[in-house]
């Protein structure tokens, strides 16, 4: 027998008996060995032996799964859970299952209280059950697990609907969108994945804001993503007293930090609470509908309207800050946002800040990767390596500094002045 690739080059396909045994059994001992060392030391704050503790038991079940199971779990079980999750949040079921302090309850009640039918609550709860995300108590009944207790908290559960109904045709499509154009890495954020997708000439940010609620449940879902990562600010990253507050200008007038496309504050607000006695100004700048939504803001922080790829207004602050801001655009348009910058900054004085991942040559980390994929699929972007941000910001007319990290190239702070 043989197997047309898509290539269109033709070979033997493997004996199909490979795809019913397990990955890579040789490894399990090992794996389990290494399970058993870690849970010897782990505490319940030791964060970086819980991962190395959580990326092994995934590289155990990786190794027991056989070929056939793993692809099973790509093709319906993820997807299918992505649907009853979402579907759940919608419904408001996660809400109606923390009631009562997230005690037992029968399906049939649960459907009664989010006003749905009950055998359609059964099927979801069963299918989110087994893949482990609810505790099944008894027939047709079920408790929250810490992970469903956290999905009533609306920027844990607003990625569900934004993802599923506002982005993931452009990831499913990809391959469509691929062969189409020969199999090249977009580079037009408005004519991409996500436009073919969605038969759209908008860019993903316009298409969120005209597709609401999604926009709105976007920025929700940003600042789910930033919960529990290491802040650039915190002791040990970023020496933001030596670096900026000494040497900046006390004046009240003058401006200290001006956070670009810095969303619903999220980022300025917990640096002036971890820094209180900050001097000058402190500016927000987002678009309108962005700003629009902000619920609580300290009185001190400045809500600006501003697209950035036209002039900065706040001419030499002493640092111009950036967060997840440069990965969501392709290089043509980055040097567009940079120039309006360098036009803006104080030589000597003024620096960039740009908060992003820097992917490592090697050993990159999936939730990074995973990024990576979506910028491609969403925004014709990419999450960059060392290099690609050298080549993106020397021709600009920066020096790095310094790049700050405290993990394998998760999310680092660039330090940028004029060259
Ligand atoms: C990925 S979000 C990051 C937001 C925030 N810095 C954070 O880390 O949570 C990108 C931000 O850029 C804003 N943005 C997009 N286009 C913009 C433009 N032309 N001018 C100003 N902000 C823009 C979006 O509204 C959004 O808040």
């Amino acid at each position: 027998m043989s197997n047309v690739q898509g290539n269109g080059t033709t070979q033997a396909p493997p004996d199909p008996s490979i795809a019913l045994k397990p990955c890579d059994f040789d490894s399990v001992n090992t794996h389990v060995k290494k399970i058993n060392e870690l849970v010897g030391s782990i505490s319940p704050t030791d964060n970086v032996t819980r991962n190395e503790l959580a990326e092994t038991a995934r590289k155990l079940v990786r190794a027991l799964e056989t070929p056939r199971e793993t692809m099973i779990k790509h093709c319906w079980a993820q997807p299918a859970a992505m649907t009853a999750l979402t579907t759940g949040v919608e419904l408001g079921l996660f809400e109606a299952m923390a009631a009562d302090n997230g005690s037992s309850k029968k399906t049939a009640d649960l459907a009664k209280t989010v006003g749905a039918d009950p055998t359609l609550v059964a099927r979801l709860l069963r299918h989110i059950g087994a893949m482990g995300y609810v505790e099944e108590t008894d027939i047709d009944q079920y408790k929250p697990t810490n992970f469903t207790k956290s999905l009533v908290i609306p920027i844990i559960s607003a990625g569900y609907p934004v993802l599923s109904g506002g982005l993931l045709s452009a990831n499913n499509l990809f391959h469509e969108y691929q062969k189409k154009v020969g199999y090249k890495t977009p580079n037009d954020l408005s004519d991409g994945p996500l436009q073919y997708a969605y038969k759209t000439k908008l860019n993903m940010f316009e298409h969120l804001q005209a597709n609401q609620p999604y926009g709105d449940l976007f920025n929700l879902h940003m600042g789910g993503y930033h919960q529990g990562r290491a802040s650039w600010m915190d002791t040990g990253f970023y020496p933001v007293q030596e670096k900026l507050i000494d040497g900046a200008d006390k004046d009240d007038k003058a401006p200290f930090i001006v956070d670009v496309g810095g969303s619903i504050g999220h980022d300025i607000q917990e640096l002036l609470e971890k820094y209180p006695h900050i001097p000058g100004r402190l500016v927000l700048q987002d678009l309108p509908a962005v700003l629009g939504q902000i619920k609580t803001l300290d009185s001190r922080i400045e809500r600006m309207e501003h697209n950035f790829l036209t002039e900065q207004p706040v001419k030499g602050a002493r640092a111009y800050f950036m967060h997840s801001v440069l990965h969501d655009w392709p290089d043509v348009e980055c040097r567009k946002i940079l120039a309006r910058l360098t036009e803006a900054m104080k030589p000597g004085y003024s620096k960039i800040l740009i908060n992003e991942n820097v992917i490592p040559p090697r050993h990159a980390q999936w939730e990074a990767t995973a990024l990576d994929i979506l910028m491609m699929t969403l925004l014709a972007s990419r999450e960059r390596t060392e290099q690609d941000w050298r080549d993106l910001l020397e021709p600009a007319g920066l020096k790095i500094v310094k790049i700050w990290t405290v993990q394998n190239g998760v999310e680092s702070l660039i330090e940028c002045e004029l060259a």
